[in-house]
């Protein structure tokens, strides 16, 4: 039988991939994430393993990634199937990370995008924090921690519904294509994005406190260097904040001509991200020195990862700034949305792509029941009474036992088992100005795996002794979501070991059909 062939579409130009590569990597973990990750483990401290990790484990997986989307021109499960057949299960196994951390991110973005409209007249009153759990969640209690996963039954009504407008301009943007949604979206998106955030940071720096703000942000705490962690923290954030690690840049730098350069982009979306990130910090890190000094509390008691700090420090600090509050408001939760919403195109991209990769199907059927999968999965289960749980377990066990395991687990495999560096090396070089060599290959082959490898292990013993007193269903719910996605990845691979790979071929490679979209199909 004659064997489908698919055509596959390629970016438009050099800067419009980088743009998407950066609108990918720059997300609501810069925003959301990073101070309150940062600071909890330890301010200035934090900044050294955040380092090691983004040079030694974070540009070099970046490159590599980049290398093995283009060189075997396909999303994640095929390229790693393409590499080495047996490595196929890597590439599913990231799919079904995409899909866990998809159907939680869109919910923070429907949040931001509703708190953008609350911050116009400071809608959430005196007590953002009464505001967001009672009268914006509908619980009967402000105390985030005395939710139970029973407590799960009641959908919020407004958010349902901006949830759902959110998937639908996501799978909009997908259906449009690598070029015309993608890429367009991420033209407007990012400079867009620079500039609110710009202004939203000189406005926090311009207030009295600022600087303590900046001091408790820098000021290392050296003990806490000790911790395996702190390590696994740091090295968790930078591959959640690059998107590598999880098929993002595999099946983004699949779309890229054969003779582009890699090196240099991976260099630019990795230096462009973290700048991103210590940005934030310090526009959050001033406002928080801020509310200090308002308060006359200590700025450790401002701060608060995650859900808290963007949804009740913020409000509550808006509400006693000194002029343009509402314009800080909107700015900060639109810049939330900008940045979270070019990321949740590149996750959900993942998922959508592998399927048209794999089993043929056409762009607009790939988005459809792939991508309207995803949302059904995210609507039905966290725009809840209870979503705040779930979405903060949810994202701490995927990113330490999903993203950061994957991570190694396709670095080892690649590098150690398929053995493959030489080849991929001498692929990326070929085409790029910056050359990488041996410095490449020992962060890749020996520094990550040892020190990832060992700080996870300390991590998962700690996790498992239960050394911070989780309760067991928070435990169970946490491990059975980090745990399925691997065995998910592996049956997947199982099932199709027999089923070949349909003819995939790059439209910039047929002659005459340079207009063609992807996902058109032919049989040769
Ligand atoms: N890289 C994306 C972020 O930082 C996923 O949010």
């Amino acid at each position: 039988m004659a064997k489908e062939r698919l055509i596959r579409e390629n970016w438009g130009t050099r800067v419009g991939f980088i743009l998407a590569a950066i609108g990918s990597a720059v997300g609501l973990g810069n925003i959301w994430r990073f101070p309150g990750v940062a600071y909890e483990n330890g301010g200035g401290a934090f900044l050294v393993p955040y380092l090691v990790a983004l040079l030694t484990a974070g540009i070099p997986l970046l490159v590599m990634e980049f290398t093995i989307g283009r060189r075997f021109k396909g999303s994640a499960p095929v390229a790693y199937r393409r590499l080495n057949k047996n490595l196929e299960f890597v590439g599913w196994w990231q799919v079904a990370i995409c899909i866990v951390i998809a159907a939680y991110y869109a919910v923070i973005i429907a949040w931001a995008a509703m708190y953008a409209f609350f911050a116009i007249g400071q809608t959430w009153g005196d007590d953002p924090a009464t505001y967001l759990f009672v009268d914006f969640l509908g619980n009967g209690n402000v105390d985030a921690s005395a939710l139970a996963f029973s407590d799960f039954g009641e959908w919020v009504p407004n958010l349902t519904l901006v949830l759902a407008a959110v998937w639908v301009v996501t799978l909009l943007v997908i259906g449009a294509g690598v070029r015309k949604g993608i890429e367009n979206t991420a033209k407007i998106f990012i400079p867009l994005l620079v500039v609110l955030f710009g202004v939203l940071v000189v406005q926090a720096l311009t207030l009295d406190g600022a600087t303590d703000g900046l001091n408790a942000f820098f000021t290392p705490d050296w003990d806490r260097l000790t911790d395996s962690t702190v390590w696994v923290s740091a090295y968790g954030q930078i591959f959640f904040s690059l998107s590598v690690g999880f098929g993002i840049m595999v099946t983004y730098a699949s779309y890229l001509k054969r003779k582009s350069d890699l090196t240099t982009s991976a260099f630019t979306v990795g230096l462009a991200n973290s700048s991103f990130e210590l940005l934030a910090g310090i526009g959050v890190f001033s406002v928080l020195g801020f509310m200090a000094l308002q308060s006359g509390t200590p700025i450790d008691e401002q701060v608060s990862t995650g859900v808290g700090l963007a949804f009740v420090a913020f409000p509550a600090i808006i509400n006693t700034l000194p002029y343009a509050a509402g314009l800080f408001g909107v700015l900060f939760f639109a810049s939330l949305v900008i940045a979270g919403f070019t990321s949740l195109v590149s996750i959900v991209q993942v998922p959508v792509a592998a399927f048209e990769d794999r089993f043929g199907v056409n762009r607009l059927k790939g988005t459809i029941f792939v991508g309207g999968t995803i949302a059904l999965l995210s609507i039905v289960l966290f725009p809840a009474t209870n979503g705040l749980m779930l979405l903060d377990t949810a994202d701490g066990f995927i990113n330490s036992y999903g993203i950061a395991v994957a991570a190694l687990v396709s670095i080892v495999s690649v590098v150690w088992i398929a053995w493959k560096w030489a080849d991929l090396r001498e692929n990326a070089n070929r085409t790029s100005i910056f050359k990488i060599g041996w410095v490449w290959l020992a962060c890749l082959g020996l520094v990550t795996p040892l020190i990832l490898g060992w700080m996870l292990f300390d991590n998962i013993r700690a996790t498992i002794d239960n050394e911070a007193g989780v309760d067991s269903a928070t435990l169970i719910y946490g491990w059975t979501l980090a745990g399925s996605a691997l065995v998910l990845g592996v049956l997947a691979a199982l099932i199709l070991r027999r089923k070949d790979v349909p003819v995939l071929v790059d439209e910039a490679e047929v002659p005459g059909e340079a207009t063609l979209t992807s996902g058109k199909e032919e049989t040769q």
